[in-house]
């Protein structure tokens, strides 16, 4: 447990935060698939979303902003338009995977490109399910750049997740709307569920796991979404309001998604003091006020199958870690290290650089020890979240710290 904190003196107010990322990605996805005009309120202006939002332009969709509303003219069912040149996803891994699933069954082929980052992200994940549904790929390594090669009567499948991942799911799960028949997929461990709950999906639930079941008859029609704010997003502040002393902050209108509030669970068995308040639904989706307060933390054994669920709060979580009673450790999460950088590696990297006794595991790693080296300039191994991570440990630390390529 650390003792020097804390580079800045309180935290209180009221915050709100743009649109939850992953949810803002399937608005777009859904709204540019139906047939018509949809409202979208709320929407990440992140450059994720923008990647998306380029794409279906490129795909021929009328999107415009208004105020606080993104509107979109989607193009209908296997109406897009063959696009002039390659879709670039830029850096969002969740543009790559669930573009793939809808291209493999337009009538045209494309080629989707990525920056550095994405380039080397697997495909494969992808590329397999839906070569069993009918399509064909072109790259090298199953990497981006990647040509999809449309098949007009993809069929469906019954596919057996083999690692928990929403991207893949949801790729799955966007061909099998262009199917004849009753595509299946079933998952062991949960992943996020924002594309079952949009498109008002079947999940059967048993010991096993859940089996999602897509067909025709889930294709999305117009809708208005309203975007509840990002609660991986929120994550950042509500560890920095927790860990600083006579502090309190409530956060607006948070996604508060069963599959996503993980870490929010994991933070009240740790010690935190967290409410939730006007709790609404759209969409499918859950949302609410989050409030916290400054608390006093012991660190807890994180369950391997919760990890597909705080997966992107990993990062931010192994901070709190550091200031809780005893040791932090993960483990079962090598998924972490096919993110936008390896962030098993990036944490370990940035933690050993305070001269902390860091143990980095093929699928975890575990941190003791006392900080011995003062005002560190962290890494942020261009990844977003290993760089927030880091610039709220520099206003934990007495004597602050700094993050390169940050801001
Ligand atoms: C996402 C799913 C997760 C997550 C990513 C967004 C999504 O990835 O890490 O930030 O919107 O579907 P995996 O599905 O690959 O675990």
């Amino acid at each position: 447990m650390l003792e020097s904190f804390n580079h800045i003196t309180k935290v209180k107010g009221e915050l709100n935060l743009p649109g939850d990322k992953s949810i803002s990605h399937r608005s777009i996805f859904f709204s540019a698939m139906a047939d018509g005009k949809s409202v979208i309120k709320n929407l990440s202006d992140g450059e994720d979303v923008l990647s998306t939002i380029k794409s279906f332009s490129d795909l021929g969709c009328e999107i415009k902003k208004e105020k606080n509303e993104v509107i979109i003219r989607g193009k209908g069912f296997k109406n897009f338009n063959k696009p002039q040149k390659s879709l670039n996803c830029g850096n969002s891994g969740t543009t790559a995977r669930l573009i793939t699933g809808l291209l493999s069954a337009q009538n045209f082929e494309s080629t989707l490109t990525g920056d550095e980052s994405l380039s080397k992200r697997p495909m494969e994940r992808v590329i397999i399910p839906l070569k069993q549904m009918g399509a064909k790929f072109e790259s090298e390594n199953n990497c981006l750049p990647l040509k999809v090669i449309p098949n007009n009567k993809l069929h469906p499948i019954n596919y057996k997740l083999p690692i928990p991942s929403a991207q893949v799911k949801s790729s799955i799960i966007l061909a099998g709307l262009h199917c004849e028949g009753i595509t299946s997929i079933v998952e062991k461990t949960p992943s996020r569920n924002h594309t079952e709950k949009m498109l008002g999906l079947e999940v059967k639930k048993s010991k096993s796991g859940n089996t999602i079941l897509v067909s025709k008859k889930n294709y999305p029609i117009p809708a208005e979404y309203f975007i509840p704010s990002d609660v991986s997003s929120a994550a950042f502040f509500i560890v920095l309001s927790i860990l600083t002393k006579d502090s309190s902050l409530r956060i607006k209108n948070v996604s508060l998604n069963e599959t996503r509030k993980g870490y929010l669970k994991i933070l009240n068995e740790m010690g935190a003091k967290i409410n939730f308040e006007n709790i609404s639904v759209s969409s499918g989706e859950v949302f609410g006020d989050v409030i916290v307060e400054s608390s006093k933390l012991k660190n807890v054994e994180i369950p391997e199958e919760i990890i597909p669920n705080i997966i992107d709060e990993i990062p931010i979580l192994s901070v709190v870690g550091l200031f809780a009673e005893g040791n932090f450790s993960i483990k079962s999460a090598n998924e972490l290290r096919k993110k936008e950088s390896d962030r098993i590696n990036s944490l370990c990297y940035n933690y050993k650089l305070l001269g902390l006794d860091v143990d980095e595991l093929e699928d975890g790693f575990t941190i003791s020890g006392k900080i011995k080296n003062k005002k560190v300039v962290f890494e942020s191994f261009d990844d977003h979240r290993i760089a927030m991570t880091f610039g709220i440990l520099s206003l934990l630390l007495i004597d602050g710290g700094k993050v390169n390529n940050f801001g």
